[in-house]
């Protein structure tokens, strides 16, 4: 059956709003993105997405951060042809394959020191499997059953996953998820945990951690893991300071705590840096890994410290963790972002993309505070019509935030919300968006900015 061909003689339905009927029909009540970004989409190139009525799209989603390369990026589609025309098995559970062995040394060599210390586990296909695995084994390394987690973590929707995940409104569901997990306060630059702000309150938070562990009367054993995000993406795009990361990485080590880095949406080159924690300087001892790391097709891998790898033979299993065709487009995609040095790029678009969201905050106080690092920006909606906190924060203002998004879908810009109540306007574009593309971007969201304010804030 030839796919293509069928979908164009047998399908006769021309608009988005016709797919959306069929979707609610056909799929359970539990799907989401289709609430936000109402289309069916019939081709995607680059950073462009056009829908079944013929609309194009900028798209700053990018499958929540997962094609660095953009929608089929050429080399990506030739590699998978290569690879389909070639006669090489699709699917081998964990047994080896030229291709899995190429795939392993190259995604190695990018872990810390060319991942000499390193050795990897092929996980089922999405994040939240590999973020099981990982507590999973730090529970087997230590013996022990506690994982610490933090505030505005997203780390999947599994029940491990989910328990070490800050959101309460998915959590509130779901009665005895994983147990075990205690959270701790993240930094937050615009809305301090502590209500410091500053250097002083990432001190203050640092300060907390060590003693939280060290305090014999904390309250608490101590824990197999810290599970973290060096920059937090639903949460609410929330970089980690340094040395609040290098501070936690000290203690952990000191107390044969193992440091696992949720790298599944900040890691290959998004910030700037083939991993966010190497902003740090830090080495984790685990690293989680997915999205990006399959070239778009599903894959998802731990990179542990060899020291660490407790596992028994077959103690962590899994029919699909060997995705042959996620290497082939994933080895495209590493070797690719390295020969572009597509890192410094998502740097440098990155800091301009930055400096003009900056540049339209002081025209429009709603944009309460511009973040992120490299290509993983977001901006943080506020009620500058309220009184400012002492920190001189304003509330966060939800409502605006989703009718920007709204809007942003109607000027042909496809991006998401996060943070608390979605009240963070996320951007996440492919790493190859050009300084042309950029400058669309900045144009269509001010536009969508102007329109959601005319809506709300007209009175
Ligand atoms: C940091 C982080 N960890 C884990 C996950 C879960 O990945 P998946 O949705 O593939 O299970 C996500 C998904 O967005 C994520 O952003």
């Amino acid at each position: 059956m030839l796919i293509a061909e069928s979908l164009q003689s047998d399908h006769i339905y021309r608009n988005n709003a016709d797919y959306l009927t069929r979707q609610g029909k056909f799929e359970s009540n539990v799907r989401s993105y289709p609430r936000k970004l109402p289309l069916a989409i019939a081709k995607a190139e680059g950073v462009w997405v056009t829908d079944v009525e013929g609309n194009t799209y900028l798209d700053c989603l990018a499958g929540a951060g997962t094609l660095a390369l953009g929608h089929n990026h050429p080399e990506v589609v030739a590699s998978l042809n290569d690879f389909l025309a070639s006669g090489m098995p699709m699917h081998t559970l964990d047994l080896t394959t030229p291709l899995k062995d190429a795939f392993s040394e190259t995604l190695l060599h990018l872990l810390p020191g060319n991942g000499r210390d390193y050795c990897l586990q092929f996980c089922g296909p999405s994040g939240a499997d590999a973020v099981e695995a990982a507590l999973k084994l730090a529970k087997t390394v230590t013996g022990r059953s506690n994982i610490l987690s933090f505030s505005g973590g997203y780390h999947g929707m599994t029940h491990g996953a989910l328990a070490v995940t800050g959101n309460a409104a998915p959590k509130n569901a779901i009665h005895t998820l994983m147990p075990g997990v205690q959270f701790l306060p993240y930094p937050h630059e615009y809305r301090c945990p502590l209500g410091i702000g500053g250097e002083a309150g990432v001190q203050a938070l640092m300060h907390y951690f060590t003693q939280f562990i060290e305090d014999v009367e904390s309250g608490v054993s101590l824990p197999a893991a810290v599970i973290l995000e060096a920059v937090q993406g639903e949460g609410g795009v929330n970089p980690a300071p340094s040395g609040w990361l290098r501070s936690i990485r000290e203690v952990t080590r000191k107390h044969g705590i193992l440091l696992i880095l949720d790298e599944v949406q900040a890691g290959f080159a998004r910030t700037g840096k083939m991993f966010a924690f190497e902003h740090a300087g830090i080495e984790p001892d685990i690293i989680v890994m997915s999205k990006a790391v399959g070239g778009g097709l599903p894959m998802a891998l731990l990179g542990i410290k060899r020291q660490f790898d407790a596992w028994a033979p077959g103690a962590h299993t899994g029919t699909f963790r060997g995705n042959q065709m996620a290497m082939a487009a994933g080895m495209t995609t590493l070797e690719v972002l390295q020969r572009q040095a597509l890192t410094a790029q998502a740097e440098r678009r990155g800091n301009w993309l930055k400096q003009q969201l900056t540049l339209l905050q002081q025209r429009y106080p709603a944009l309460g505070q511009v973040r992120g690092r490299g290509l993983m920006l977001g901006i943080e909606i506020v009620d500058e019509r309220q009184r400012p906190d002492g920190l001189h924060s304003y509330p966060m203002d939800a409502r605006l935030a989703a009718a920007i998004q709204q809007h942003c879908f109607s000027h042909g810009l496809l991006l998401e919300r996060g943070g608390r109540n979605g009240n963070v306007v996320r951007l996440l574009p492919p790493l190859i968006i050009d300084e042309e593309q950029c400058a669309l971007l900045i144009a269509r969201f001010e536009q969508a900015l102007i329109a959601a304010l005319a809506q709300l804030r007209a009175a």
